[in-house]
């Protein structure tokens, strides 16, 4: 019997979740006769029934597409979907069985899940109501802990170099101090590669609370070196030490509080402290945005050919994940809730203080 699988792609989007559509869809048909449905909008295409086959068609020429042609959220969680009443208030509403009986009327054998953590829970519970499913990592993050790298990141970190390399030459020419604040959540992956790729003097990460005054200090080093200029690469979780998160809101529908704002901070205080000029520039979304760049295209599709092969196994409630040199499945719930930081006594961390950057501690 011919398997019928949904693929929904969930959270936010990153480069390489059309290459694992395209990838999955290839080793799946080709190799073990898949037939297989695109789930709109992540999980909302399951309460909803939003849903298109997936031909050969809608597969062509996407490996290199940023973005993902089935659509994503990061607000439709359906063991508590959040829905807006017409008097404006905001209730909570169980619609895991409603996805259960849509998933039958589809008459769906299982699904391929791609998201990052808060996707893979929920896809776990629902596993638990009857849905089986395999799964695929995705995050620009790279903070799960079960994978050596999520595809999303390596495309986020030459974005981030790249406009570390612009704003490196109008520093200069300025003499100026530029703050470049990247995302990460609470993980300073993208600003330690960035930051060591684009040059930066300063990186700021999650993990290393910062000290105002050991920036000033670094700063001064350089002027005293003859560079009148210094880029400071920040994550946005990062935090001065003793200090709180900056957030710059709370989601109306979810409630999740959204990172950001640490750079202007930091401006300010700097402004305060220094006759130099000061400039601050949040990259955001442009970090999850374009085309995917080779490594995440190749491991993404990686993961989609695994990830084809566990659906033909039937190995259910699993994830693939990169393992030194190998792609292997691990059980979901060996990888949900378990985060992946920079370690501030790795060794990609001491070689770059070896290099002068410094960490503001
Ligand atoms: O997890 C990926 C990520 O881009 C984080 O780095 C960032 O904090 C967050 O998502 C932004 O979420 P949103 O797309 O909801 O603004």
């Amino acid at each position: 019997m011919k398997k019928r699988i949904g693929i929904l792609t969930g959270g936010g989007d990153c480069p390489g979740l059309n290459a694992v559509i395209r990838g999955f869809y290839k080793a799946g048909t080709s190799n073990f006769g898949f037939e297989i449905i695109g789930i709109l909008d992540g999980f909302e295409g399951l309460i909803f029934n939003k849903t298109m086959p997936l031909t050969r068609d809608k597969i062509k020429g996407i490996l290199t597409r940023g973005g993902t042609i089935l659509g994503t959220t990061n607000r439709s969680n359906p063991f508590e979907c959040a829905v807006q009443l017409p008097n404006g208030k905001i209730e909570k509403r169980d619609y895991s069985e409603k996805c259960v009986q849509n998933f039958n009327n589809l008459g769906l054998d299982g699904l391929l899940v791609t998201g990052g953590d808060g996707t893979m829970t929920i896809a776990h519970k629902l596993y638990e109501k009857g849905i089986p499913f395999v799964g695929v990592p995705k995050t620009i993050d790279n903070d799960l802990d079960a994978t050596e790298f999520t595809f999303g990141f390596m495309t986020a970190v030459d974005t981030v170099t790249e406009c570390i390399d612009k704003l490196h030459s109008t520093a200069e020419s300025h003499q100026r101090i530029m703050i470049v604040e990247v995302m990460g959540r609470d993980a300073g992956w993208i600003a330690l590669y960035a930051g060591i790729a684009g040059g930066a003097d300063v990186i700021l990460i999650p993990e290393i609370p910062f000290d105002l005054d050991k920036i000033l200090q670094k700063i001064k080093e350089r002027q005293e070196s003859g560079s009148n200029f210094s880029i400071i690469c920040i994550a946005e979780g990062a935090t001065f030490k003793g200090g709180e998160k900056t957030y710059l809101f709370r989601d109306t529908l979810t409630g999740t509080k959204r990172l950001g704002g640490i750079a202007d901070r930091l401006a300010m205080m700097l402004r305060q402290n220094t006759e130099l000029e000061v400039r601050s520039t949040v990259l955001g979304h442009i970090q999850r945005g374009g085309t995917p760049n080779a490594f995440d295209r190749v491991l993404a599709t990686r993961f989609a050919v695994k990830a084809a092969e566990l659906v033909e196994e039937g190995k259910w409630d699993h994830m693939v994940a990169l393992k030194g040199d190998k792609i292997v499945a691990i059980p979901v719930l060996d990888a949900i809730d378990k985060q992946k930081f920079v370690s501030p006594k790795s060794q990609l961390v001491q070689q770059a203080r070896l290099l002068g950057i410094s960490f503001g501690d």
